[in-house]
């Protein structure tokens, strides 16, 4: 038998670089295409020796024709991540991700690779799914006025109660709001239609707040673990947004690695046509506050600050049920949040980014 041969795009990233690592360890011919963005990488990537690399971009059909060569799966982490600056940044948001995804979805197509697993985010849910006194509610986006005032809780738009966050599953309606979602959930689209039109096997893995290890820092697109470590670093106290109650889940890069190693595998045993969307949490629920809280214990640095401001696009709570994953891919996410935070207190982080 030949050794099975993986391309991840995206391989020199955070989460890409977790998933090639697993990969070389369980014994895969691994294959990276990356266009080593220079608003990501501070400085050059230290790629594994083992990987073949392929410096090119997954919206250049011709980098991706090439990359695909003797290839049996694919896993495509290759995005623009974040919230970004402003809707400036929305021409590039599709460019990357939505074109980046049709192109290479083209090229699976032409060299027959049949089998994909694609990086998806929770924020496909928008604010996701409450309890009220009159069962579940979708609120809409939270009023300039409340977030002003500090109610920061969605309410009931006809009673005016506070609503409760509720786990999100994988069939509840999807709502995406700003521009990064919106590609996100278009990469799952075209890849839906992918798996109907060529009889490809497809799995998207909706990711929660992922942390660890050589986690981008400071671009307007890191993520709030980042942030917060970062500010450690510089002997400052950690700023949370709100009133620091807003509910997440922190999962670790080493277990989104797992994750997808799981997807993997799973294309290769899945029916003909076969398209299936999970969420990839901890399951556990953890407030900003206290996963500022731990940081700053763990770096033995100065206690959090709540500001009270807000962002506008952001949303209050973002919690989902990861049981579909466990139940159908037997995956189970290894580090708590406790190990997990104080390993990452004093983890490296990527290189900076000089702009
Ligand atoms: C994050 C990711 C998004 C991913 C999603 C999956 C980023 C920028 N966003 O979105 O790509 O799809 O998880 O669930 O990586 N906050 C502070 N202080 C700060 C910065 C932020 O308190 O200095 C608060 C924010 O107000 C927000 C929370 O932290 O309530 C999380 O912010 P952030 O990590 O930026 O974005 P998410 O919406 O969780």
């Amino acid at each position: 038998m030949t050794t099975p041969h993986l391309l991840v795009t995206g391989g020199a990233g955070f989460i890409g670089g977790a998933i090639v690592e697993q990969a070389l360890e369980r014994g895969w011919r691994v294959r990276v295409l990356d266009s080593l963005r220079s608003d990501v990488h501070g400085a050059p990537p230290v790629i594994d020796p083992r990987v073949h690399f392929i410096h090119g971009d997954v919206t250049v059909p011709a980098d991706v024709d090439a990359a695909l060569l003797g290839v049996d799966v694919v896993c495509h982490q290759a995005a623009k991540v974040g919230l970004g600056v402003n809707f400036a940044d929305a021409p590039d948001y599709v460019t990357s991700n939505e074109v980046g995804t049709a192109v290479l979805l083209a090229a699976m197509a032409r060299a027959g690779t049949d089998r994909l697993v694609l990086a998806s985010s929770m924020v496909v849910y928008g604010e996701g799914s409450y309890v009220g006194r009159h069962g579940h509610a979708r609120p809409g986006p939270r009023r300039t006025v409340d977030l002003d005032d500090g109610r920061f809780d969605p309410v009931d738009e006809v009673t005016g109660d506070r609503l409760h966050p509720a786990l999100i599953s994988e069939d509840d309606p999807l709502d995406p709001r700003n521009v990064y979602a919106s590609t996100k959930l278009g990469q799952e689209y075209l890849t839906t239609a992918w798996a109907r039109s060529t009889g490809g096997r497809a799995i998207a893995l909706r990711y929660h707040n992922v942390y660890g290890p050589g986690m981008p820092q400071n671009t307007p697109y890191a993520g709030v673990a980042s942030l917060f470590r970062s500010a450690l670093e510089r002997g400052e106290a950690p700023t949370v947004f709100e009133d620091g109650a807003q509910r997440r889940d922190f999962v670790h890069v080493h277990d989104v690695a797992s994750a997808n190693l799981a997807a993997i595998d799973f294309t290769e045993t899945a029916a003909e046509q076969f398209f299936r969307a999970f969420n990839v949490g901890s399951g556990t629920v953890h407030t900003i506050g206290e996963m500022a809280e731990a940081l700053s214990a763990a770096a033995h640095g100065p206690a959090p600050v709540i500001t009270g401001e807000y962002r506008l696009g952001d949303v209050r709570h973002i919690t989902a049920s990861s049981e579909r994953i466990r139940s159908e891919l037997q995956w189970m996410p290894a580090v708590t949040f406790e190990e997990g935070m104080r390993e990452f207190a004093t983890a490296p982080l990527r290189a900076a980014v000089h702009r």
